[in-house]
């Protein structure tokens, strides 16, 4: 396949309603190692529609991380089909995949990976600048600072705000390019209890607020509840509760 020829979106099969923006299919992932192969998700069946949310929930070593490392195209599965908004992201050619994931994908993490030598405005700017499309990101980049208010720290460099205001700049860098998929590992991990609750408050005002699917990893029964639907995953396999 050429580099920038897209490839074809799979026949509409797959498609139950133009709602469905993802899809998992008979997701299936081992890790070789010493011993043999290790057999962490054994089949991970679900989709999603535009303005869902989603909490994953499950013991340490259960897989999580390593399912949202999948949904966020970062990982292939072993076998099994991700589709997301009709497209198979691993049919696509690495330079085709990067652009995919970042106009489709925005992550927060536990850790929040600011870039510490630029200010929170060109934090929030960057994953606009690989695949400029001449939109008005700037401007999109202060409305989002405003609404994790933050409007009055826009020159400031990571080192110079707290922890809840690292990660909320690292939640408008993640919605900067309007993404289909919000995926978040336990993005309020590392904070204290009432500066996660402000955080976790925030994301899914944002969420709802624009047509994203909202799926995060978390330890925190408390952050799970307010989301619309809760996975638990375990012995490699998903749960719905
Ligand atoms: N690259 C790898 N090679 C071998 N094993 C791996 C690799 N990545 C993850 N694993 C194993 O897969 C299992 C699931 O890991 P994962 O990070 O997805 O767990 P998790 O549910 O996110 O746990 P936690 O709640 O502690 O973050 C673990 O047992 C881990 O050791
Ligand atoms: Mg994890």
């Amino acid at each position: 396949m050429s580099q920038d020829t897209p490839s074809p979106s799979p026949p509409s099969a797959h498609h139950p309603t133009s709602d469905v923006q993802l899809q998992v299919r008979q997701v299936f992932k081992e890790f070789p190692t010493a011993a043999g192969p290790l057999a962490i998700l054994k089949g991970i069946d679900f989709e999603m529609q535009a303005g869902e949310s989603l909490a994953i929930t499950g013991p340490s070593g259960s897989g999580k991380s390593t399912l949202l490392q999948m949904l966020g195209t970062l990982d292939q599965p072993t076998s099994g089909e991700i589709v997301i908004n009709g497209q198979q992201p691993f049919a696509l050619s690495e330079r085709e995949l990067a652009r995919f994931r970042n106009r489709t994908i925005g992550f927060v993490f536990q850790e929040h990976y600011l870039l510490p030598q630029y200010s929170v405005l060109e934090n929030v700017l960057l994953p606009t600048l690989a695949f400029n499309d001449g939109q008005d990101s700037r401007q999109r980049a202060q409305e989002l600072l405003r609404r994790v208010q933050l409007e009055h720290r826009l020159e400031h460099r990571p080192a110079e705000l707290s922890g809840g205001e690292r990660q909320r700049v690292a939640v408008a860098r993640a919605l900067i390019n309007r993404p289909t998929l919000l995926l978040c590992d336990e993005p309020t991990g590392s904070l204290d209890q009432g500066t996660a609750g402000a955080v976790g408050e925030l994301l899914m005002e944002l969420h709802s607020s624009e047509p994203t699917i909202y799926i995060a990893v978390t330890h925190s029964l408390e952050l799970a509840a307010t989301f619309g639907r809760r996975f638990e995953l375990r012995e490699g396999l998903c749960y719905e509760l």
